[in-house]
Parts: structure tokens; C-alpha cells; sequence
């Protein structure tokens, strides 16, 4: 497999063509930002920690049965994904209260959901990332009220998966995002990344965050907690 041209570049992400056009290969960035890129800073060592966390957190869904766009790690800081046409749409499952939620419902970070809450998020740095309507959707024609549906469904089954490593691992799901984009054949498949830049994790029984609000928040170095992440969960993935 050979690295072809650079397709796009993200925040977090370089995707570029191969020589196969049903292969990418994507390259994640020592960069860190929030707040819709606001806060930016180079970050040494980042982008090797989210690429072997996501294509770990990746590895351990297809264990389980979910499909997603990733093909195989093949460097640090590098792995090979199916190319998929991405949705415009972040679509955030929460289990605990944090972040945007509380501040905007004024929920004390921390308070357990008895089911957990699904949001949609629209994908558009310049409007800010609005919260969607199952409406919107249909309106924006991002998602069909069947494909809603069934991406509602696929998401809490992940998230599940995802919350069951971490229990084992004694951590806590607080929240996370997924995105998801359509095969040729128009199906729709989990694409992206999961990782301590997309959700939220705590340390069991604390407020210890090992995820991306110790840079949002300044509170910690990021590299050592994801490192740290990573630690906790990497024996552990195998056996679950
Ligand atoms: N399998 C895939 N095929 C095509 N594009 C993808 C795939 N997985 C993720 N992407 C897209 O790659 C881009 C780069 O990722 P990232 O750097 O995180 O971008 P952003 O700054 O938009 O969040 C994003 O637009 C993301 O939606
Ligand atoms: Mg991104």
C-alpha cells in the first residue's frame, strides 16, 4: 500500500489518497484544539496517542460485531480507513452530565442519566456546530427519519460496548461523539475517530478526567492522560 496525495486536512487529521481507491490512509496531527479551534496548540506525541487509542477503541468495536471504516494501524501515528461520504453530523451520546450540557441545562456536572441522552450536532465550524432536530435532519436531508433511526440505535450500541471496556477498566463513560459517513452502496458506517479527544472519561468513583477537558480546561498535561488512558484500557480491551 502506498501513500498517495493529501485529500484533506483537519483539525486533528490528514487524509490522504493510496494507491487503491478503496483504501485511505490517515495521519493523526500532533495538534489539540477546543473550542471550535479558539484554543490551538501543537502538541508532541498526541497524534501517536489518539491513533493507537482509536484504532485500539476501533479493534475492540469489530471484536464485538461493529463495523466501522478502520482497516489496520500501520505506524504510530498512522492507519488505514475505508473512505466514506462523511455526514456533516457530530452525534453525541451521553451517559453523565459535562461540558456543554450542563452549562446550557444547568446540570451539575457529574448527575447520572437513567437512559442516556442522544444529540445531534451539526458539523459546520462557521454556524458553530448547532444542535439539530430529528426535523433538521430530514429538513437538511442529512439523515432520512429511517436512517435516523438506525443510527440512533448503532450509536448506543457502540457507546455500550465502549461504557462495558470502560467499566472493566475502572473508568466512567461520561459522554462521547461519533461521526458516521455512507459506502458506496449508500449504507451508513462508523467513521472518524474514538478516542480522549472525543469523549469523556473519569476515573471510577472520582472526578479524575483522563480526556481532552484537561486541555480544555487547562488543568492537565494532555499527553500524560491519554498516555494514561491508554495504559488502563489496553489489557484489558483484549479480554472484554
Ligand atoms: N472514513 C472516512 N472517509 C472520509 N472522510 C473521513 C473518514 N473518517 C473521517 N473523515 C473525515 O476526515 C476529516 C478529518 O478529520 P479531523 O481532522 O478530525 O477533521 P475536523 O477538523 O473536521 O474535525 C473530517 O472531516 C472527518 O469527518
Ligand atoms: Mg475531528
Amino acid at each position: 500500500m502506498e501513500k498517495g496525495s493529501l485529500l484533506y486536512e483537519g483539525k486533528a487529521k490528514k487524509l490522504y489518497k493510496t494507491n487503491d481507491s478503496s483504501v485511505l490512509w490517515v495521519e493523526y496531527k500532533d495538534e489539540a484544539t477546543a473550542f471550535n479551534g479558539e484554543k490551538k496548540e501543537k502538541v508532541s506525541g498526541k497524534g501517536s496517542l489518539t491513533n493507537i487509542i482509536s484504532s485500539e477503541l476501533f479493534a475492540y468495536l469489530r471484536r464485538q460485531g461493529v463495523q466501522s471504516h478502520f482497516i489496520e494501524q500501520v505506524s504510530p501515528t498512522e492507519q488505514l480507513i475505508k473512505p466514506l461520504s462523511m455526514i456533516p453530523l457530530e452525534v453525541v451520546v451521553r451517559f453523565v452530565a459535562a461540558g456543554s450540557l450542563s452549562k446550557r441545562l444547568g446540570i451539575p456536572e457529574g448527575e447520572i442519566f437513567p437512559q442516556p441522552i442522544i444529540e445531534f450536532y451539526y458539523k459546520n465550524d462557521e454556524l458553530g456546530d448547532p444542535l439539530l432536530t430529528e426535523d433538521h435532519l430530514e429538513y437538511l436531508e442529512l439523515l432520512s427519519p429511517k436512517e435516523y433511526a438506525k443510527v440512533k440505535v448503532e450509536a448506543i450500541i457502540i457507546f455500550k460496548y465502549l461504557q462495558k471496556l470502560c467499566d472493566q477498566s475502572g473508568l466512567q463513560l461520561i459522554d462521547g461523539k461519533l461521526e458516521f459517513g455512507r459506502t458506496e452502496d449508500g449504507s451508513i458506517m462508523l467513521g472518524d475517530e474514538i478516542s480522549p479527544d472525543t469523549c469523556r472519561f473519569w476515573r471510577k468513583g472520582t472526578k479524575e478526567r483522563l480526556d481532552k477537558d484537561v486541555f480544555r480546561l487547562g488543568t492537565g498535561d494532555m499527553v500524560s492522560v491519554y498516555e494514561e488512558f491508554y495504559q488502563t484500557i489496553k489489557g484489558v480491551s483484549a479480554h472484554v
